[in-house]
């Protein structure tokens, strides 16, 4: 069947969502999504980032939608037009949305391991506003350790719901999900009881926010200072492909993720034994430069292409050690715990 979206005419597969309609253009016709991910079934519906426009209903019955509709549970139909970025309502629906989402989302995007890679941070540059008309105080939770290997940080999290289906689709049984409603919905504590699962550290890498990060790399460094390559081995974990992206600085490997696409999804999952315990080159074979999109941050550091040589004479100093570089973009040496004043913080 036919599609057109922002003047784009697609032909397209019975089934078909319009947002995935929208991936096969690709561009500017493509929706945000916060929610919605494809490796994961039932992902959508739940964060109306996804807003489109229909203008035409079908050939069949052409009336338009009334109200805006979330493009990642919307199917097809044959002749249908659609907007999405070329639509006001559109840009106005995604503002609102946004606005929404950062009402409760805490402003700490300096001190979040997520940023340069969150979907958040790129949706509030296209879409925030620079100013809050939320005056209410910022919905809070106690902090909960789940483990040495996922930090869980509720205050970000924007209840989409990937991580709950991560365990109900990768993990043996379910053991969390959303917890209560409305302004106290939580993701719920028995989290800590997903952790123990061999697949439980894809929960990081689904997660669109900072709201489940990885613990063995907190703090480390800014992802724009690592240097990504894709890398694989031989390995035996059933269901496990052994294709990662290894994040490195200098020689060292400071991370180890799912390989992600253009939408921030993993191509295929990993486990945790790939993920937190093969940090040495020795254990990886480097296939090389890992590409990434242009507008993202991470391409700050973009290696693939050539460059010019800089030469930094005023900063000759800093260049001089990699320790010293470390000390310099790391805030791992910070006490977190503890206010300038030397008091204790609770989290
Ligand atoms: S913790 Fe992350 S993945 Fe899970 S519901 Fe919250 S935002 Fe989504
Ligand atoms: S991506 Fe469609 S509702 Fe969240």
């Amino acid at each position: 069947m036919k599609v057109t979206i922002d003047g784009h005419e697609i032909e397209v597969e019975a089934g078909t969502t319009i947002l995935q309609a929208a991936r096969m253009i690709g561009g500017d016709v493509v929706p945000p999504a916060m929610c919605y991910y494809s490796k994961l079934k039932g992902s959508g519906g739940k964060c109306r980032c996804c807003l489109v426009e229909v203008t035409k209903g079908s050939d069949a019955n052409p009336t338009p939608m009334p109200k805006l509709v979330a493009s990642c549970v919307t199917g097809c139909m044959d002749g249908m037009e659609v907007k999405s970025k070329s639509s006001d309502r559109v840009t106005e629906a995604r503002k609102a949305v946004t606005e929404f989402l950062l009402i409760n989302h805490p402003l700490d995007c300096p001190v979040c391991d997520q940023a340069g890679e969150c979907d958040l941070q790129n949706l509030s540059f296209e879409h925030g506003h620079a100013n809050t008309r939320f005056i209410e105080e910022k919905r809070t939770f106690e902090p909960e350790n789940i483990g040495d290997k996922i930090q869980l940080h509720m205050n970000r999290c924007i209840l989409c719901q990937r991580c709950v289906q991560v365990a109900e689709q990768l993990t043996d049984y379910r053991v969390h999900g959303v917890l209560n409603r409305g302004d106290h919905a939580q993701i719920s504590t028995m989290v800590s009881a997903a952790i123990e699962n061999e697949f439980s550290g894809n929960m990081i890498d689904v997660c669109p926010v900072g709201a489940l990060t990885d613990k063995t790399f907190r703090f480390k460094s800014r992802v724009w200072f690592n240097k990504p390559f894709n890398a694989h081995r031989e390995c035996t974990t059933p269901g496990c492909c052994g294709k990662v992206t290894v994040w490195m600085f200098g020689n060292e490997i400071q991370r180890v993720t799912a390989r992600k696409d253009e939408y921030h999804e993993v191509e295929d999952f990993i486990c945790n034994t790939c993920r937190y315990d093969k940090k040495e080159v020795s254990d990886w074979t480097i296939e090389g430069p890992r590409k990434f999109e242009k507008d993202s941050v991470i391409n700050v550091n973009n290696y693939s292409r050539k460059l010019e040589k800089v030469i930094i004479n005023t900063e000759r100093g800093i260049l001089m050690g990699r320790d010293e570089d470390r000390k310099k973009i790391s805030m791992a040496a910070i006490d977190y715990n503890k206010k300038i004043d030397g008091t204790e913080v609770k989290q």
